[in-house]
C-alpha cells in the first residue's frame, strides 16, 4: 500500500491490521508517541473540513511529527491557478506524507501519478472518503464486536454522500451484511454503486422511504447531512432538507443495541435530544477517526512502536 485513494486500494487483511492497530494505539498511546519522529504531514485542503483536517493533524502531533498545510483554496497558489498536480508535486518536497481533500472527483487520485510520497484521500466531491470509511469500521468493530452480520440503515443523502458510498464498498466484503437504504427518490444511491457493487457481488439490498418502516430490524442506523454544497439548484436543497430527522419518539421501536452513526457535521437530522441516549455513537466515532488515522499515518510511513522501544 503507498497512497489510500479508494477504500478498495486496501485489503480485509490490511483492514484488520489497521484496526488492530488503532486498537493498540488506543489501549496504550504513550508507545507510540515518538514513533514520527522528524517526520511531517501536509495537509492540503481545498474544501471545508473540521473533523477530517483536525484529527489528522492530532493523529501526527500524537506519533511526535509535525505538521504543515492550507485548509482553503483561497490560501493556497491555486487560487493564483495552480494546478492540483503542481501543488502536489511541489509539497512533496517538504513533507514526508499529504492528506488532500479536493471537491472534484478523481483530484487525490490524478495527483497521487508520479508521486514518491504517500497521499491519502481525505474526500473528492461526492466521490469516496476512504479515512472516514477507516474510521466507521473501527466504529462499528468496537461498538458491535464485528463488521459482519449486521443489518444497515443508510440515511438521508445517498446520492451525493461519499461517506456512505465509500463504506457500502467497504462492508460490501463482509459475510451477513444487509443493506436498507433510506432516503426520498431524488437522493437515491447513484447507478454506479448499485451496479459495480451490490449487482456485481449479488448482494441484495433494499430501498425504503421512511426509517420508521424499517428501525426495528436495524443494527446500525447511519445518518448522513443533505449535501448543499453539491445541489446545482438551492431550491432542491431546501425541498429536501428536512426529509430525515432522527428523534427521539422515531427511537422507541428501535433495538437496545442499535449503534447510531453519522460522520459529522450535523444539521439538524439527529435532534440533539438523540446524544444523550447510549445508542448515539457520533462523538465516539468521531474520536475514533483519530486513533485510526494515527494507524493509517504509521503504516503508510512504515514505522512501527518496536523501532522505539
Ligand atoms: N466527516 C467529515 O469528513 O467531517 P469534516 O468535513 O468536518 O472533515
Amino acid at each position: 500500500m503507498k497512497h489510500l485513494i479508494d477504500p478498495m486500494d486496501l485489503t480485509v487483511e490490511e483492514i484488520d491490521r489497521l484496526l488492530a492497530l488503532a486498537d493498540d494505539i488506543i489501549a496504550d498511546g504513550r508507545k507510540y508517541q515518538e514513533v514520527c519522529r522528524y517526520k511531517k504531514l501536509a495537509t492540503l485542503f481545498f474544501e471545508p473540513s473540521t473533523r477530517t483536517r483536525l484529527s489528522f493533524e492530532a493523529a501526527m502531533l500524537e506519533l511526535g511529527g509535525s505538521i504543515l498545510g492550507f485548509s482553503s483554496a483561497d490560501s493556497s497558489s491555486s487560487s493564483k491557478g495552480e494546478s492540483v498536480s503542481d501543488t502536489v508535486r511541489v509539497v512533496s518536497g517538504y513533507a514526508d506524507i499529504i492528506a488532500m481533500r479536493h471537491p472534484k472527483e478523481g483530484a487525490p487520485l490524478a495527483a497521487s501519478r508520479n508521486i514518491e510520497i504517500p497521499i491519502i484521500n481525505a474526500g473528492d466531491g461526492g466521490h469516496n472518503h476512504p479515512t472516514q470509511t477507516l474510521t466507521d469500521l473501527l466504529t462499528i468493530h468496537r461498538e458491535k464486536g464485528r463488521l459482519g452480520n449486521l443489518t444497515v440503515g443508510m440515511c438521508g443523502d445517498l446520492k451525493f454522500g461519499r461517506t456512505v458510498h465509500s463504506l457500502i464498498k467497504a462492508l460490501s466484503r463482509y459475510e451477513g451484511i444487509e443493506f436498507i437504504m433510506i432516503s426520498p427518490k431524488e437522493l437515491t444511491l447513484p447507478e454506479y454503486i448499485v451496479k459495480d457493487v451490490f449487482d456485481k457481488k449479488n448482494i441484495a439490498y433494499r430501498e425504503v422511504r421512511t426509517m420508521e418502516e424499517v428501525m426495528p430490524e436495524l443494527d446500525i442506523l447511519y445518518m448522513t447531512r443533505v449535501q448543499r454544497e453539491r445541489f446545482f439548484n438551492e431550491a432542491d436543497y431546501i425541498r429536501l432538507k428536512d426529509s430525515f430527522i432522527l428523534d427521539e419518539k422515531k427511537l422507541v421501536t428501535a433495538k437496545e443495541d442499535l449503534c447510531i452513526m453519522h460522520p459529522l457535521p450535523r444539521v439538524n437530522e439527529i435532534s440533539v435530544k438523540v446524544d444523550d441516549d447510549p445508542r448515539a455513537c457520533y462523538f465516539r466515532q468521531a474520536r475514533y477517526g483519530k486513533y485510526i488515522r494515527m494507524a493509517l499515518i504509521m503504516t503508510l510511513l512504515g514505522v512501527s512502536a518496536d523501532e522505539y522501544r
